[in-house]
């Protein structure tokens, strides 16, 4: 049910994301653009498309942030994989970007998809205020800069060459960098669109963003790569610092399992409403890719 839900929200994406680099030609960077945006399990699309219904804001315009943040998630994960980052040659069951193309392409396909993102977002069909415009654009800036995404991947690489392991403190700002801080603008947008309060929106997202993580690093362990569409069994060889390096499969597994139901206490407040959302939190962690 919960697969549906993902989706259709998934196909509606896809088609945004087509219309939106349509008018840029077919030079290779933009090849590679709409290459890096394919596949992909449009998580953080969703979470911006299900928090929109949730507060009420329609559909078609909340497309508009989903696709920006998958546009977003996209450059980071194209350059993650570059030789510099992760070095890995296979994502969403292709070659990656820098493998296909060439470094070059690669980094300047990331740059791209990042200034395309918040082009996006100034898009008067996101909504009639300017200002909710221009809150979705800082705060996602916020959220993918120096404080967000780019420190968590700082971070990451930073604690490969650490003299020390990580502490369980370290591990988690990391991460709530790296992977959290997106996924909390995602679930944030809908209440930011219908300019209501975002607390919940971001209690439940904090949790969610962390055992997202989590499981991600625990698939990277005991995962099937053929499923995963990315090479596996790497996060260990690399020095990461992960839930999984620091507390063992097991008790990784329970802490993402209390990060769900921490997830889905913050949606009390909306009721039957956020079934779906109660759902994905549940799906984050039972993943097989
Ligand atoms: C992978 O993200 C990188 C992490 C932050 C763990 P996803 O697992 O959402 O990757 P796609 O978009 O579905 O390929
Ligand atoms: C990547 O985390 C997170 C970002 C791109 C911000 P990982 O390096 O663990 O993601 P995978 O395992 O390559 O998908
Ligand atoms: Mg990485
Ligand atoms: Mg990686
Ligand atoms: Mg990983």
């Amino acid at each position: 049910m919960f697969a549906k839900s993902l989706n259709d929200a998934a196909g509606k994406i896809g088609t945004c994301l087509q219309q939106l680099m349509e008018p840029l030609g077919n030079l290779p960077v933009v090849q590679a653009m709409r290459y890096a945006t394919s596949g992909g399990k449009r998580v953080r699309g969703f979470l911006v498309l299900e928090t929109a219904r949730l507060h009420g804001v329609d559909v078609a315009r909340a497309l508009y942030p989903a696709a920006a943040v998958e546009m977003l998630h996209a450059y980071s994960l194209v350059h993650d994989d570059l030789p510099c980052m992760d070095d890995d040659d296979l994502r969403r069951g292709q070659p990656t970007v820098h493998v296909k193309w060439d470094q070059a392409t690669a980094v300047l396909a990331g740059d791209a998809l990042q200034t395309l993102a918040f082009e996006t977002l100034t898009r008067a069909e996101v909504s009639d205020d300017p200002a909710v415009r221009l809150k979705l654009v800082a705060s996602l800036a916020q959220a993918s800069g120096a404080q967000g995404m780019v420190l968590g991947q700082a971070l990451d690489i930073a604690a490969e060459t650490a003299p020390e392991p990580l502490t369980l403190k370290a591990i988690t700002h990391l991460q709530d960098g790296k992977t959290g801080a997106l996924i909390r603008w995602s679930a944030e947008a809908g209440a930011v669109m219908a300019n209501a309060d975002v607390t919940p929106m971001c209690d439940y997202a904090t949790a969610l963003g962390l055992a997202f993580q989590i499981a991600d690093d625990i698939l990277d362990v005991e995962g099937d790569a053929a499923k995963a569409g990315k090479r596996l069994g790497k996060d260990a060889d690399a020095g990461k610092a992960t839930f999984v390096s620091l507390l063992g499969l097991g008790r990784a597994k329970a802490r993402a399992a209390e990060l769900v139901d921490q997830a889905q206490a913050a949606l009390e407040p909306f009721g039957a409403k956020a079934d779906t959302l109660r759902q994905a939190a549940r799906f984050v962690i039972a993943r097989d890719k």
